[in-house]
C-alpha cells in the first residue's frame, strides 16, 4: 500500500522546494521537515474532491460534528473524555504555543524547554520576549533519553510560569510513561507552572508503547493546555488545522482572551472537510501506516545494527529517527551536515538545530514510501 507515493518534486511541497536554499542542492533526497512522502488517505482526498465540487468557498464555521469526530477519536484511541466547550480551533500548534506564552506568562518570565527539542519551542519563547529555561533531557549514552527532574527542580524560580512538553518527543522519539508524566505534573503543581502539552505526534506510537495523554491525569486539570490534531497522523500539515483543549475554566478564559485578540478565525472549508473525514474514516489507513513505519524502522535498525558510525535507538513514537553520528568523528556539525549533503545527497535535519544536546546527531524522517526508503538506505549503506 505504501510502496510508492505521488511525486512531490514538482509540487510546492516545502520539503522539496527549499532544497536549493537549505542544502544548496535542488536534487538531493529530502528527509527533513516532519510531513510524509506518503499520500494522504483516499477517504480524505475523496471528501475534499466532493467539497470542491460545491462552488462556494465563502467563510465557513468549523461545525460541532467536526469537533465531535475528534472527541470520539480521542476517546476511542486514547481513552480520554473531552468536552466540546474545552476546545479551540487553531491553524497551527506553533501559533497555539505563542498564544499560551502570551496568556500565561509576562515579559521576563521563564518558560521551561526540554532539549533537544523541535526548534520552534525555543524560537517562539524568544520571539515573545520571554526567557528560555533549559531543562535538557538526560541521555544515558546508549541513546535513551529521560526527563531530568533534579535539574528541573534546581532551576525553577518565582518567574518560571510555563513548561512546553513535547509528548511524544520530537526529535528523540520518546513516549513518556504515566509515572514520568505524573511526576512532572506534581512538580508543576507545586510551583504553579502551566504545562503546554504538544501531543501532535500522539497517534504515531509503536508497539508495545502507549501514549498517555496528559488529560488522562486528573491532577493536571488546573495547569493543563493540550494541543492535538490530525496534521501529522494523516499528512494534512498544509491544511493548517489542530485544536487546543483546556478543561480548566480559569485557564480557558485567560487563553481565550489572547486567542480572540489574535483572530484565529475558524479555519478553511477544506481543512474542516479533511479533519472530519480523517477522524471518521481514516483509522484503518492509520493502522496500515503504523505497520509500514515499523517496517521502515526495522530496516534502518538492521542496516545500523553493527555500525560504529551511526548509532540509533528505535523511536517509541513519531516518524523521526534520531541518529547519533559521532562515530564519523567529524570536528564540527557543519562538517557532518556537509558530509550528508555532499556524499550521500540526503537532506536531513541537523541535530544541532534542536539545541546543543543535538551535537553530532542528524534527524531522519522515515515517513516515506518503500521506494524512497530503499533509496535512502542504499545511500547510507555506502558510507558505513
Ligand atoms: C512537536 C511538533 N509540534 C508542532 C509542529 C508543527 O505544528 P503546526 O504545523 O500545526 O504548527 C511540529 C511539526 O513538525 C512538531 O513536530
Amino acid at each position: 500500500m505504501f510502496e510508492t507515493s505521488a511525486d512531490r518534486s514538482k509540487s510546492r511541497g516545502e520539503k522539496y522546494t527549499l532544497r536549493k536554499s537549505l542544502f544548496g542542492d535542488a536534487d538531493l533526497l529530502p528527509m527533513w521537515v516532519a510531513d510524509m512522502d506518503i499520500d494522504t488517505p483516499p477517504c480524505v482526498v475523496d471528501a475534499i474532491k466532493r467539497r470542491a465540487m460545491h462552488p462556494n468557498y465563502g467563510y465557513e464555521m468549523m461545525g460541532d460534528d467536526v469537533y465531535e469526530a475528534q472527541i470520539e477519536w480521542m476517546q476511542r484511541r486514547h481513552g480520554v473524555s473531552v468536552k466540546r466547550e474545552w476546545m479551540f480551533y487553531s491553524h497551527s500548534v506553533v501559533a497555539s504555543i505563542s498564544a499560551a506564552i502570551m496568556a500565561f506568562t509576562a515579559r521576563g518570565d521563564e518558560v521551561v524547554v526540554q532539549t533537544p527539542i523541535y526548534p520552534p519551542f525555543i524560537s517562539t519563547v524568544l520571539k515573545c520576549d520571554r526567557e528560555v529555561l533549559l531543562n535538557p533531557l538526560k541521555c544515558d549514552g546508549s541513546g535513551s533519553y529521560d526527563f531530568d527532574f533534579d535539574d528541573l527542580c534546581s532551576k525553577i524560580t518565582d518567574r518560571t510560569k510555563l513548561l512546553l512538553l513535547c509528548s511524544p518527543h520530537n526529535p528523540v522519539g520518546r513516549v513518556w510513561s504515566l509515572e514520568e508524566l505524573q511526576r512532572l505534573v506534581d512538580i508543576c503543581l507545586e510551583h504553579n507552572i502551566v504545562i503546554f502539552a504538544d501531543e501532535i505526534h500522539s497517534d504515531l506510537i509503536f508497539k508495545p508503547y502507549v501514549h498517555t495523554p496528559l488529560l488522562s491525569i486528573k491532577e493536571s486539570k488546573p495547569l493543563l493546555v493540550t494541543a492535538v490534531g490530525p496534521g501529522k497522523t494523516f499528512n494534512l500539515a498544509s491544511l493548517c488545522i489542530s485544536t487546543v483543549i483546556i478543561e480548566d475554566e480559569t485557564l480557558r478564559e485567560r487563553f481565550d482572551k489572547v486567542y480572540e485578540s489574535m483572530h484565529f478565525s475558524s479555519g478553511n472549508t477544506f481543512a474542516h472537510t479533511a479533519f472530519l473525514a480523517a477522524y471518521r474514516h481514516g483509522e484503518p489507513w492509520l493502522e496500515q501506516l503504523l505497520v509500514h513505519l515499523q517496517q521502515n524502522i526495522d530496516l534502518l535498525s538492521q542496516l545500523l545494527d553493527r555500525s560504529d558510525k551511526i548509532k540509533f535507538n528505535q523511536p517509541m513514537g513519531t516518524y523521526l529517527a534520531w541518529l547519533d553520528c559521532s562515530g564519523f568523528g567529524f570536528r564540527s556539525d557543519r562538517a557532518l551536515r556537509e558530509f550528508f549533503i555532499e556524499e550521500l545527497r540526503l537532506g536531513l535535519s541537523p541535530g544541532i538545530s534542536f539545541g546543543k544536546e543535538g551535537r553530532a546527531h542528524m534527524r531522519l524522517n522515515f515517513a516515506v514510501s518503500s521506494e524512497i526508503f530503499e533509496d535512502a538506505l542504499h545511500r547510507i549503506s555506502k558510507v558505513l
